[in-house]
């Protein structure tokens, strides 16, 4: 089974960035205990700040994996071009936020993508990330 992990603008700073929002560990490190959780699932992960270089990779990975899990950053509030990607592949797609964003500024609670995706996981920190697998991988079985 063949999950991409795609991660969008500012993720790289994971760690460094604001932590007491987004908490002190870098994606980096989270995803080699994820790996270790997960010892079956090929894990891929893809970050970019580039907003069509996220897109190439959805077209890349959205025809042949098994799920994708995207954290868009802040495209998510933004991006029609992101919804419309989502909405051209094949691949079920789990929105994740790290913070609950609902619990946020108002200009966070609309988010372009949801509609396209399979469902929306926010504010459960990096565990959102295992839960979405967890989720893919029961539709899987
Ligand atoms: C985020 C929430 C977004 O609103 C924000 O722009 C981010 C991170 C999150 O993981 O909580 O960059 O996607």
């Amino acid at each position: 089974m063949k999950i991409q992990i795609i991660n969008g603008p500012n993720l790289n700073l994971l760690g460094k960035r604001e932590p007491e929002t987004y908490g002190k560990e870098s994606f980096e490190t989270y995803f080699e205990k994820l790996k270790q959780q997960f010892p079956n699932i090929q894990l891929h992960y893809f970050q970019s700040n580039i907003e069509g270089e996220l897109i190439n990779q959805l077209h890349e990975v959205g025809f042949t994996f098994d799920g994708i899990i995207l954290n868009a950053g802040a495209y998510t509030h933004t991006s029609i071009a992101i919804h419309d990607a989502i909405a051209a592949i094949k691949t079920p797609v789990v929105e994740v936020h790290l913070s609950n964003v609902y619990a946020r500024e108002e200009f966070r609670h609309k988010s372009l993508i949801t509609s396209k995706c399979t469902g929306l996981i926010t504010g459960f920190g990096m565990e959102g990330y295992a839960m979405a697998i967890g989720h893919l991988l029961n539709k899987k079985l």
